[in-house]
């Protein structure tokens, strides 16, 4: 090659190089980052919060006032409503030199004011219809009061019910993960995200948070590659293919290094092998953090996270108080600097913050736009179809809606704990109890009320659920005494409704627990009311798969409803008076005991497999089946349903092909009802050992009562790829068994083989 072509492309790829970090496609952007200074950049990489919202680590910002005008903030979070966003946007906007505008951010993880039920709850509707639908109320109401950047959705696959987080995620599963975390992307962001009722999606926490050892929060995370892959990144990465514009970094330490300093994570995987282009904000004071996990002193680990491509600080200001000095001493680049700076003016460029920076801040909309009851009917739509009927053996569900009814349980007439975790934008004065339900949607019943039992008697316990407010009230009177009055209640009626569970804050943030099953005296009561023979339905609240394995072997119906959100009430009244006819279907197992987590149901063989008894040197428990009690993808109906005639378009397919899978359901009960088809495949050898099932298609159908519909799912050609040993993603030829039914343990099969 003549010596000056190679110089040539050697200059091109240098200059290449540099301007693909550090310039903007977006000539406006552009413009701004040649006026500004240093001190300019890295005051847009400082995000703050004035306090007021909930502060989930030790400290809040200080002197935001001041930081703003001196040009050191380039976001905020936690504050809310026209009025408070357009005094801060005007400090931004009047007193800097370049008048950049400020970003707003917020929580708004299961609705905004108009709260629906926990995501966990939300994903066991299976309905990306209702999720989507969901997310868009929710960026409508938030943009409403200023907001215009979410950190939602929350995809981290979680198989460990320990973990209080479980609640704020969809479960277990890679498959459907991806799918709730693209319809929320969606439903947040919209087509255009200059819209004022769309906002910036956050897909968190990047990565892993949700495999934290032992299920205690925060704790480290160590992970084979081909794991990660396959079961744990994939909604991260759907979430970014729908085009959700920032990505948060979570707290978990990540093969050795957190999340926010970790160049593997954040540079090497999400920019260069999934091409995302967004905006990398911290956790909550995540890059501080890292010196406590052994990293260094802050400036080496705000260094550390911005060389990774970290680029907003999020409460903590390392970068604001130390990234000067770190250039100073060549620890960071001022390239790197610029870069950082990019992403947070090009996420305010898509809101349309430099066109009208008060675009999202109109007094009129918080009347029009929140807490329509338009939005209150769809969350009580939600909260229904989130609902899991666990049991009814007895038939005890649905209730007539002229009955006398003792309703019990400490749960019953609450408003403190329907939103569930992390709802601060919410009012739980708002939500409407059980009981008011109740009498709205049976007035003709003869309802009574009882306490019945403490969610817990223990008071150092309730002190640490206490954080936020009231959530367990420990009443005055005796455990014994607040039976009795139960009993009493139970005796004069037809039926015992028990409405029981967790307390809100029992999951969520820094809420793990060794023990997940019913606090004791709810378990008392329980056993006090079926003792006086009347029938017993239960409706469980919780935000967390629970062991329940001595409710369960009770004479009762078991209803499901997580925290099911503002309209709690009125749903589970839909629901129970059989206005609404269940069809949750689990997503997350529920382990029969502790001692089996993590569990989950894309297990793969080992070389010696359980049979179904116990037996020696296979691998099995001594002490317990391996199966959990209630498996993913489960969940009844009051009417039932009847698979058959599974059929496969075609027995062999050809790499790159498309295979159709069908299946004739029939509503065999006396109930219309909607069922979610499910269709699991097993690949059945491969050069890595494959899960024995793993869900790749799933729909959901309404059938009248006696009516029959045939469903056909189609497997593409992506569906059947998988991340092999040097995680290229590919599809190996061979024999592939296809099952398709209601739940994850569905026995019905057909194969076809995929050739070269
Ligand atoms: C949580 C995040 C949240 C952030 C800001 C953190 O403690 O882990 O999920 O977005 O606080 O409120």
């Amino acid at each position: 090659m003549k010596p000056y072509l190679s110089f040539l492309i050697l200059f091109i790829g240098v200059v290449g190089l540099s301007f693909g970090q550090t310039t903007s496609d977006i000539p406006e952007v552009q413009a701004l980052l040649d006026k500004m200074t240093l001190e300019e950049k890295i005051g847009q990489l400082n995000l703050v919060t004035p306090g007021g919202g909930v502060a989930t680590g030790s400290v809040v910002s200080s002197n935001v006032e001041a930081k703003i005008k001196a040009g050191e903030v380039g976001g905020l979070f936690g504050i809310a409503g026209p009025e408070k966003i357009r005094q801060a946007q005007d400090l931004a906007i009047n007193q800097t030199r370049l008048k950049i505008p400020l970003i707003f951010g917020s929580d708004v993880i299961h609705g905004y004011k108009t709260t629906f039920p926990i995501p966990l709850g939300m994903s066991a509707s299976w309905d990306m219809e209702l999720i989507k639908h969901s997310a868009e109320i929710a960026a409508m109401e938030s943009t409403a009061d200023g907001i215009n950047w979410n950190f939602s959705p929350m995809v981290d696959i979680a198989r460990d019910p320990r973990w209080g987080r479980i609640a704020e995620g969809a479960g277990e599963d890679p498959f459907l993960g991806s799918a709730i975390a693209k319809a929320m992307v969606e439903g947040y962001q919209g087509t255009d995200l200059t819209q004022p009722q769309t906002m910036i999606a956050t897909v968190k926490h990047f990565a892993l948070y949700g495999a934290a050892e032992s299920g205690r929060d925060y704790n480290t995370v160590d992970m084979s590659r081909i794991k990660m892959f396959n079961q744990y990144l994939p909604p991260y990465k759907a979430a970014i293919d729908a085009g959700a514009g920032s990505v948060m970094s979570s707290f978990n330490d990540v093969d050795g290094i957190p999340a926010s300093g970790n160049k593997w994570l954040l540079t090497d995987l999400l920019r260069d092998r999934w091409n995302f282009k967004g905006l990398v904000v911290s956790d909550y004071t995540s890059v501080n953090e890292m010196t406590a996990h052994g990293l260094g002193d802050l400036q080496a680990v705000s260094a550390l996270a911005l060389n990774a491509g970290l680029d907003m600080d999020m409460v903590g200001e390392g970068f604001l108080t130390t990234l000067q000095q770190s250039l100073e001493e060549g620890k960071v680049t001022e390239d790197g600097i610029t870069q950082a700076a990019r992403r947070v003016l090009e996420a305010k460029y898509k809101l349309g913050l430099f066109e009208d920076p008060y675009r999202y801040i109109d007094n009129k909309r918080p009347k029009t736009d929140i807490l329509t009851q338009k939005s209150r009917d769809f969350a009580r739509k939600l909260a229904a179809h989130s609902f899991v009927l666990l049991k009814n053996d007895q038939q005890i569900l649905p209730l007539k809606k002229s009955t006398r009814i003792a309703l019990v349980g400490p749960l019953a007439n609450d408003k403190n704990n329907m939103l569930g975790t992390w709802a601060p934008t919410g009012d739980p004065q708002l939500s409407i109890p059980v009981l008011e339900g109740f009498k709205n949607v049976a007035p003709d019943a003869e309802i009574t009320y009882a306490k019945g039992a403490n969610i817990t008697n223990d008071p150092a316990f309730a002190e640490k659920i206490n954080v936020f407010g009231m959530r367990a009230e420990i009443d005055s009177r005796t455990p014994e005494a607040m039976i009795d009055e139960a009993v009493a209640n139970a005796k004069g009626a037809d039926v015992v409704v028990a409405v029981i569970g967790e307390a809100t804050e029992m999951t969520g943030e820094a809420a793990s627990r060794t023990d997940i099953s019913i606090p004791e005296p709810q378990l008392k009561l329980l056993q006090a009311l079926v003792d006086t023979g009347k029938p017993v339905a239960v409706v469980l609240m919780s935000g967390r798969p629970l062991t329940i394995e001595a409710l369960n072997a009770m004479p009762v119906s078991i209803l499901q409803v997580w925290h099911p959100g503002i309209e709690a009430g009125n749903a589970v009244a839909d629901v129970v008076f059989g206005d609404y006819n269940p069809s949750g279907k689990l997503t997350a197992s529920w382990p029969r005991n502790v001692g089996q987590v993590p569990i989950y149901y894309a297990q793969k063989n080992t070389g010696r497999p359980a049979p179904d008894e116990f037996a020696k040197f296979k691998s099995n428990y001594l002490d317990a089946p391996n199966s959990p009690l209630f498996a993913f993808g489960y969940g009844l109906s009051y009417t039932t349903f009847e698979y058959s005639d599974l059929s496969i378009s075609k027995p062999k397919i050809a790499m790159g092909d498309s295979v159709d899978v069908s299946v004739k359901v029939t509503n065999t009960g006396d109930y219309d009802g909607e069922e979610v088809v499910q269709l699991y495949v097993h690949d059945v050898v491969r050069s890595i050992t494959p899960p024995l099932r793993e869900l790749k298609g799933f729909k959901k159908v309404m059938l009248k009562k006696g009516e029959s519909k045939t469903v056909t799912i189609t497997i593409s050609p992506e569906n059947l790829k998988f991340y092999n040993s040097t995680l290229d993603f590919i599809a190996e030829p061979g024999i592939f068994e296809v099952f398709m039914g209601g739940n994850s343990n569905v026995t019905e099969k057909v194969e076809f083989e995929l050739s070269k």
